[in-house]
């Protein structure tokens, strides 16, 4: 596929914000700023991932800046700013930190890029996704945030290693905050449109449900230092393909919900549509009671963690 002239910014040049910058230049997805606080970092791994495009063969560019006016002209901004989470951490923990973080991002973002779509990555991802919405006072279709196709994809994994069959053929839905109440449905998730409810006993389901919960938590008791990567950049990634190419996926996203669900004025992890115009749709899935009631329990934890933050 030739470049597309489409310009992504990722902000924070950790792993999940380099990494992601790697999977778009690689796709050709589009040209990609990589910007960071700490000098030298983002320019050095631009510079890398610049000398790999004649071996990958991929034309678009990447650089590496500390200067939040490269923002200029994006089509979306991805943030990955922050700190992540140390072993015995939750993601909560992360809250006080991230927020003068991702509120200072956000600040940037409505100074230089004013018409972009916002991707917000950083942890408590719902929560984040609230201050990013607030500050950039951007129409919130064009806010969001990456959760629940990692949460899915991890559901998939484990579906896929369980029944040992080929993961591409795994379709999973998790919806609800990025925390440890997120809701993996299994009566939503297929292997080839057969549901998984008819293929495994339900304390097999039950446990892999509980596994997707811990899913981020158990990465980072392995990397003691940091957390999770390359699911989550390959997450982010399905979405800026989904935008930017006007894909219509219909991905779980951490979307501005106003009223669906029994979800007033939030951002929570629902199915939606993402198309050039960013979230052009949240599907309501019929839910079972106790279904709905995990959902806006996960919802009402996260609103609780909004008021932590006085906004
Ligand atoms: C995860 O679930 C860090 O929240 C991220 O891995």
């Amino acid at each position: 596929m030739p470049v597309m002239d489409k310009k992504v910014t990722v902000v924070g040049a950790g792993f999940v914000g380099a990494t992601t910058a790697q999977r778009i230049i690689e796709k050709n997805l589009a040209h990609v700023v990589l910007h960071d606080v700490i000098e030298g970092m983002p320019q050095g791994k631009a510079l890398d991932m610049m000398q790999s495009a004649c071996l990958e063969n991929f034309e678009a560019s990447i650089l590496g800046t500390n200067d939040p006016a490269s923002y200029r002209d994006s089509d979306i901004v991805v943030v990955t700013s922050g700190v992540a989470r140390k072993p015995g951490m939750s993601r909560d923990d992360l809250l006080r930190i991230n927020a003068k973080i991702v509120g200072e991002v956000s600040d940037n973002i409505k100074k230089y890029a004013p018409n972009a779509i916002v991707i917000i990555v950083s942890n408590p991802l719902d929560v984040m996704t609230y201050l990013a919405g607030i500050k950039t006072g951007f129409s919130k279709n064009r806010v969001m945030g990456m959760a629940g196709v990692l949460d899915s994809a991890r559901f998939r994994a484990f579906i896929a290693m369980e029944l040992a069959v080929a993961h591409r053929d795994v379709e999973a839905m998790v919806l609800g905050g990025h925390g440890d109440d997120m809701v993996p449905l299994s009566r939503y998730s297929t292997v080839s449109g057969i549901g998984i409810e008819a293929l495994l006993p339900r304390e097999k389901i039950d446990a892999m449900i509980d596994r997707t919960r811990k899913g981020g938590a158990e990465i980072v008791n392995f990397l003691k230092t940091g957390s999770a990567y390359y699911a989550p950049s390959s997450s982010v990634v399905q979405m800026v393909k989904s935008i930017l190419l006007d894909e219509k996926r219909i991905l779980p996203c951490a979307a501005w919900c106003t009223g669906q669900y029994g979800v007033q004025n939030q951002f929570v992890g629902v199915p939606v549509r993402l198309g050039k115009n960013g979230v052009e749709q949240i599907i309501e899935l019929k839910l079972t009671d106790p279904e709905l009631k995990q959902l806006q329990a996960s919802a009402s934890h996260v609103a609780e963690s909004v008021k932590l933050l006085g906004l």
